[in-house]
């Protein structure tokens, strides 16, 4: 127990001394005479606990824990003032920093000439003159001291189990690349969309790509086959790879059927290459339709790397923006695979003999990042799982943790919500204290959710690595280091070294001082950079570099809000465009309406987010019909027509049937007001602008009663 004597309060600040303490919060806080806020009990080493009290009732708390200093000991980046020297080394010699660890990181085929080349901005070009190829950085320059090293680590729904070595990949992944090559006709440059469920072959259908010089385009098996329709023409792929389907929850679903009803109609595919995971009865294409395990074995296990550029494309991966047609965000090759790699060894501190768990999917940047090329860039071993976290129960990924003494577990906030409120105890029951790192990604992390995370999951000692960053970034951008970063909770913290990531007034293109919210930019172009939008430059241009001028010369804005604090730590506070992020995916809300309005009796609709307990943001969309009729089966018919266009990760929580919708005279829908009803807030703005002020009222009434 700690000397109350030793608790200090003012009027803002309690101060802790350093220490094991043994008090609940609330014990202090009454001591101190702060009203109860209900918190669990104190955790090691908390110095300093900042509060604000609103109407004597709310408070929020910030918290700083220091790295594991056992743990920063070995780690790669071992202090702030080490992280400082390196951020220092990239602010005095912006090229010079990149171009010693492309050096030091990269195995050349031959050396780069240039280091960055921003003459054409925001059209901008890293490592010009090298020649690398993607695959062999994340395999063949590891088969001399790793062969025998698990690669892949995967574990299936059912609780089957393979682990696949460095030299196995490599022959697994020659063996795909002179399938599509010789069976399909894969040349360098073309498109090829990879619909899998979290089976290995997906990565090595990547890895076949980046072998070969095919750009592929992973579309997230949840996403419909209108969705994936979509993407196969807008990248004019030439192939498609799938599955017949795979198992979830003991139950096997099906993808191969998506596949062709997409391919309905015209489309540019040519084949169609099935492998096989759950055998379940698929319908057949003669001539269309490939079966990957009646030919995989015909091929060669050795298969020349295509010698690439580093500008050449190495990926396209589509995502939300502000219109209703997703963007296919371009990555390329050296630059790419440079800061995949540096961001694993910095922010995941993975050591030789680590296992390393991210349970994202392949079909969304995390999964392309930091399941596949991040960790085998660096030669780690990295696992796969096919499953769900609460199958068959809340405590599947801490037995996991144990069965296969996972080192680092990296995560999303909804899935930490989840296991949270399904299996509070669960992480107890199993032996996970080979853990050294915990990380999160795609969306705030709450508090609460942050506290279990850290003390039942990271067991206190565990640095909770807060990672911001998005497709379009190619890897992190701001994140804790996880052996030199005191963290606050659900704190992004500060910038990479390398990442000249500031928060901007929008107005000014001035940096915004503590407490002021601006827009979170990135002032340099970085390696991995998004290269393009597929087909469309002129909404690359428009869409990132066309909000925030800093000096004059336009900066990439993220689309984010961020602030501040009074030490320098950044928060992100949230998208400030027509993006929703549910569960940590992106969703763009004319996307959504754009669904919606294909059922036939909508005559308007607006979508807008709504917190959710679970999943963050939850999709609310108000919708005014062309017909008046029944109520419930008109939602079922939205929903439907929602799960037909994009699929089930975007169904609406909330649909509101509106007699209208709140607009100007000049007729734009007055979506903040919407968004304020969505979540219960009263409407204290001037309406009397509107179109038709009582409708405010009516829907206000229908929402909140
Ligand atoms: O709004 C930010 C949020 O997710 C967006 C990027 O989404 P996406 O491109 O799908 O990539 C998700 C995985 C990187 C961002 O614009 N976001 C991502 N990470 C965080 C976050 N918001 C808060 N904190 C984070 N750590």
């Amino acid at each position: 127990m700690i000397d109350i004597s030793e608790i200090y309060f003012d009027k803002t600040i309690v101060l802790i001394p350093q220490g094991n303490i043994d008090l609940r919060f609330d014990t202090i806080l009454k001591r101190c005479n702060i009203p109860d806020m209900g918190l669990c009990n104190a955790v090691n080493d908390i110095f300093e606990i900042n509060y604000i009290i609103k109407e004597g009732k709310k408070m929020s708390v910030k918290e700083i824990f220091q790295p594991n200093v056992e743990f920063s000991k070995s780690a790669r980046i071992k202090s702030m003032a080490e992280y400082q020297a390196l951020q220092d080394e990239a602010i005095n010699d912006y090229e010079g920093f990149w171009s010693r660890f492309a050096k030091e990181k990269l195995d050349w085929i031959e050396p780069f000439t240039n280091t960055m080349d921003e003459s054409n901005f925001p059209f901008v070009k890293w490592f010009d003159g090298g020649k690398l190829n993607v695959s062999s950085q994340c395999i063949d320059r590891h088969l001399d001291s790793k062969a025998n090293k698990t690669a892949i680590l995967f574990e299936g729904d059912r609780g089957d189990t393979l682990k696949i070595t460095y030299a196995e990949l490599s022959k697994n992944v020659n063996k795909f690349a002179n399938l599509l090559k010789n069976e399909l006709n894969v040349k360098k440059g073309d498109r090829v969309v990879i619909y899998m469920p979290m089976i290995p072959e997906a990565a090595y259908a990547m890895l076949a790509c980046a072998r070969i010089g095919a750009i592929h385009s992973i579309v997230f098996g949840g996403f419909s086959a209108e969705a994936l329709k979509d993407r196969i023409q807008d990248a004019e792929a030439k192939v498609v790879i799938t599955a017949d389907g795979a198992y979830r929850k003991d139950k096997p679903y099906m993808l191969k059927p998506v596949v062709d009803t997409a391919l309905s109609g015209k489309t540019p595919v040519e084949k169609v290459l099935v492998v096989k995971r759950n055998n379940e009865e698929i319908a057949w294409l003669d001539g269309r339709d490939i079966s990957y395990n009646d030919i995989i074995d015909n091929q060669s296990d050795e298969c020349e790397a295509e010698i690439m550029d580093s500008e050449d494309p190495l990926f396209l991966l589509y995502t939300s923006g502000s219109t209703g047609k997703p963007k296919g965000v371009q990555h390329n090759s050296a630059g790419y695979i440079l800061w995949a790699q540096m961001t694993m060894e910095w922010v995941f501190d993975v050591k030789e003999d680590d296992v390393y768990w991210c349970t994202a999917d392949v079909g969304w940047i995390t999964g392309h990042t930091y399941i596949v090329y991040g960790p085998l860039a660096m030669g780690a071993t990295t696992v796969m799982f096919e499953g769900v976290p609460t199958y068959p129960d809340a405590g599947r990924p801490w037995k996991m943790v144990q069965d296969h003494k996972i080192t680092q577990f990296y995560t999303a906030p909804t899935a930490i919500r989840v296991l949270h409120k399904m299996g509070e105890d669960e992480p107890s029951k199993y032996d996970i204290s080979t853990l050294k790192v915990l990380g999160t990604v795609g969306e705030p992390i709450d508090p609460p959710a942050w506290k279990w995370y850290y003390e039942s999951v990271g067991q206190s000692k565990c640095a909770i690595v807060d990672t911001y960053w998005q497709t379009e970034t190619g890897g992190h951008i701001v994140s804790p280091l996880p052996g030199a970063t005191p963290i606050k909770p659900a704190c992004a913290t500060f910038p990479l070294p390398g990442i000249m990531a500031e928060i901007l007034d929008p107005k000014t293109g001035k940096k915004v001082g503590a407490g002021e919210s601006g827009y979170m930019c990135i002032t340099k172009p970085w390696p991995a950079m998004i290269r393009g939008v597929w087909g469309d430059e002129d909404r690359f241009v428009k869409s990132y570099f066309g909000d925030v001028k800093k000096d004059g010369k336009a900066v990439y804005f993220t689309g984010d809000g961020a602030k501040y604090d009074e030490d320098g730590y950044i928060t992100i506070t949230g998208r400030t465009d027509d993006v929703i992020n549910v569960s940590g995916h992106r969703m763009g809300t004319a996307e959504v309406e754009a669904a919606i309005k294909k059922y036939n009796n909508v005559a308007e609709v607006a979508v807008v987010g709504k917190p959710h307990e679970i999943k963050g943001e939850g999709i609310f969309a108000y919708v005014v019909l062309k017909e008046e009729a029944e109520a419930e089966s008109e939602m079922k018919a939205i929903n439907g027509m929602i799960k037909q266009e994009i699929g089930s990760i975007a169904l609406c929580d909330d649909i509101i049937l509106a007699p209208g919708l709140p607009k100007t005279r000049s007729g734009k829908i007055m979506r903040r007001i919407l968004r304020s009803i969505a979540k219960g807030e009263k409407i204290t703005q001037d309406i009397s602008t509107l179109e038709d002020p009582s409708i405010v009222a009516s829907i206000e009434s229908m929402v909140n009663g």
